[in-house]
């Protein structure tokens, strides 16, 4: 049987370390604010408020709801989005998906502070990660002062993406090496792959990344030292199309008509071939939540560091 990677115990880890870091912030008077906006009333997105919700009450979060109607303009989102860009109580903002189809989603995206953009979506922030400006999150301080050493530049104002970040996160845990290996991605998305391969590539793996016109996906999958999938299509990877030892990280959630939740690997046909393999649920779905909740924990501590009289 492979050894599964357990996303619950991860989560709980990084953000017992956010509520350490909080609880310092609080002690020197910083409170640390996260804005969620929602517009729009997709029960999927109200599930996913309410985890955020909980989760960030127990690090010592505040969260602020800024719900809209599916009826909101253009003007009133970059509005509200502006609003909360210069909100002194706001360390991080996010914006929930879908938004309604009238709405280009990109462009209110784009208009939130780089410096609060705690889900690293934006292009700033993706193009930084790019341009291996904001990877120094991917490296470690010293090992033994955890969290709290995990390099911060103040000067760089941006934040790589909870999923993918939480995907390397996972992968550190578990203690398996990039460097030089093949990792084959599954998703060309701007929410999961994209990042993720950038990530991979700071971390100096040897990165393929597939996607739908991808062509012959078993003979590149099979070549996987480690396999990350994110389409949403359960059971897209089959026993057949994994080496040996591989690792494997199933980002895909998919809710079946009869209300079970499933990734995209056939669980069964690879359990004999993996050597290690997230769960869905219980996988990099709490961990992604955990990574938002870092982030804006990290970006609190930035505007601290930059009020500072030592910075003035
Ligand atoms: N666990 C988490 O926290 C978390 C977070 C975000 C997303 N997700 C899940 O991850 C999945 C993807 O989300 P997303 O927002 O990235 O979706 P998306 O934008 O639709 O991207 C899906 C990607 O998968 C590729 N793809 C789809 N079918 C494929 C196939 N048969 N063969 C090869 N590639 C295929 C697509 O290729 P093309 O680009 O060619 O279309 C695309 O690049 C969903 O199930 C979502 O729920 C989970």
């Amino acid at each position: 049987m492979p050894k599964i990677m357990d996303g619950k115990k991860l989560a709980e880890d990084i953000k017992n370390a956010v509520r350490k870091e909080v609880l310092k912030l609080n002690e020197r008077g910083f409170d640390v604010g996260l804005s969620v906006v929602l517009a729009g009333d997709d029960p999927a997105s109200e599930q996913y408020f309410l985890a955020i919700t909980k989760a960030s009450k127990h690090v010592g979060i505040t969260v602020y709801r800024h719900k809209l109607s599916g009826a909101v303009s253009t003007n009133e989102l970059l509005n509200t989005v502006q609003s909360l860009n210069t909100d002194e109580r706001v360390n991080g903002i996010m914006l929930f998906l879908p938004l309604p189809k009238r709405i280009n989603a990109r462009r209110i995206i784009n208009s939130i502070a780089p410096e609060k953009d705690v889900d690293g979506l934006g292009a700033i922030s993706i193009g930084r990660l790019a341009a291996e400006e904001s990877t120094f999150q991917l490296f470690k301080g010293n090992e033994a002062e955890g969290l709290a050493s995990r390099k911060l530049l103040p000067y760089m104002s941006s934040f790589i993406p909870c999923t993918p970040y939480g995907v390397i996160r996972f992968l550190e845990y578990y203690g398996v090496e990039l460097k030089g290996k093949h990792v084959v991605v599954i998703s060309k998305s701007l929410a999961v792959g994209k990042p993720l391969s950038l990530m991979l590539l700071a971390k100096e793996a040897t990165v393929t990344v597939c996607h739908r016109e991808t062509k012959n996906l078993p003979e590149l999958t099979k070549q996987a030292d480690i396999l990350c999938t994110a389409t949403g299509r359960p059971g897209l990877i089959k026993g057949d199309m994994v080496k040996d030892g591989v690792v494997i990280v199933d980002i895909g959630i998919k809710v079946l008509p009869d209300g079970r939740i499933v990734g995209d690997i056939a669980f069964d046909s690879v359990k004999d071939k993996v050597s290690l393999i997230t769960p869905v649920p219980g996988g990099v779905g709490p961990v992604t939540i955990a990574m938002l909740l870092e982030n804006t924990m990290m970006s609190a501590k930035r505007s601290e560091l930059l009020k500072s009289p030592l910075m003035m």
